[in-house]
């Protein structure tokens, strides 16, 4: 396969991440197919897709023509072997377990032609832990996005030790091609490069919070404060989901035993994911949305 031979994307889960995959692949002229268990999740995706798009559009970065034209090349379907037919390269964006991943590719080897790429979007885990259930290994690399994925335009490469090196070359020229900075890393690693360095900054906000040694905002405050950006660790968990970071350091705790992982866990799970809390998804998280406190001039009076 050559890079340019790269016409359909299959996004599968649209979810936060699915919604912004599939809008940026859409927008840079790609046939997207987007695929979701729950018919539900996909009526939720159209809305929020195009709430994307005016977004998009009202800051000056595309015209509503091309927005309009790009909303037009994707098409939600709830039917896993329609969404599969003819698909180049699939996008995977489903919960952070890997047992669920390993199952919905092996679904989906099933489904699509035997040339397609498979690709996971999972925040922490690595490629080798879910390469051997996707029946096609050396088809199978980690291409990782972060939010929000036009604004935040860094995509990482992390194949494993069984991912064919052409694979990587297709994806890098892909990156390209919707607008990314592909970073290829040259070894797996939990959390890619800049996930890496992000994750030591929330596991130790989670941890003060968790611990009672300062309020959330208080938090932020001080993040913000001294590096003078505008939100926080805890604005940051918000826009990826309080749900996903309780999954992502449930799993972590269970892995690594470690108690103040799972100390951090319950107090996302007690404190937000069972109150519905689960950030700006939900309207509610450590901050109120569509207008959070972070926001407004108050929170942080100037020097
Ligand atoms: N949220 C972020 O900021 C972020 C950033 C980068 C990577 N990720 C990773 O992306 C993945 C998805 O995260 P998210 O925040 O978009 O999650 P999400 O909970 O918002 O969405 C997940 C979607 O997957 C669907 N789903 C569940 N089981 C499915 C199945 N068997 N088949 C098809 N769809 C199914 C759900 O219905 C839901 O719509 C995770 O691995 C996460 O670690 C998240």
């Amino acid at each position: 396969m050559k890079p340019e031979e790269i016409q359909t994307i299959l996004v599968v889960g649209a979810g936060t991440m699915g919604q912004q995959i599939a809008l940026q692949c859409a927008m840079h002229n790609f046939t997207v197919r987007l695929y979701d268990v729950k018919a539900a999740a996909l009526v939720t995706a159209q809305s929020r897709i195009e709430t994307y798009a005016q977004d998009i559009v009202a800051q000056g970065l595309s015209t509503s023509e091309r927005m309009q034209a790009a909303l037009a090349r994707i098409s939600a379907i709830n039917d896993p072997a329609e969404a599969a037919a003819g698909v180049d390269l699939l996008s995977e964006s489903i919960p952070e377990n890997p047992t669920l991943k390993g199952k919905v590719f092996a679904q989906f080897n099933r489904l699509c032609p035997s040339e397609t790429i498979f690709t996971t979007n999972t925040s922490s885990l690595i490629p080798s832990m879910i390469a051997p259930t996707t029946g096609r290994p050396e088809r199978f690399v980690a291409m990782h996005f972060h939010t929000t994925v036009w604004i935040s335009n860094v995509m990482d490469i992390m194949p494993h030790p069984g991912t064919a090196p052409e694979v990587v070359e297709i994806l890098e020229g892909f990156g390209h091609r919707i607008g990314q900075i592909p970073i290829v890393l040259k070894k797996e690693n939990h959390g890619y490069v800049f996930n890496a360095m992000l994750n030591a900054l929330n596991g130790a906000a989670i941890t003060l919070a968790a611990n009672g040694i300062a309020a959330p905002h208080d938090i932020d405050r001080a993040w913000m404060g001294v590096m003078k950006m505008p939100l926080g660790p805890m604005g940051i968990l918000d826009g990826v989901g309080l749900d996903t970071a309780w999954e992502i350091t449930d799993y972590w705790a269970g892995v690594t035993r470690d108690p103040q992982l799972q100390a951090n866990a319950d107090y996302l799970k007690r404190h937000f994911v069972e109150q519905g809390k689960l950030g700006v998804k939900s309207g509610q998280g450590f901050y109120a949305y569509p207008n959070p406190a972070f926001s407004n001039p108050d929170f942080l009076p100037k020097a």
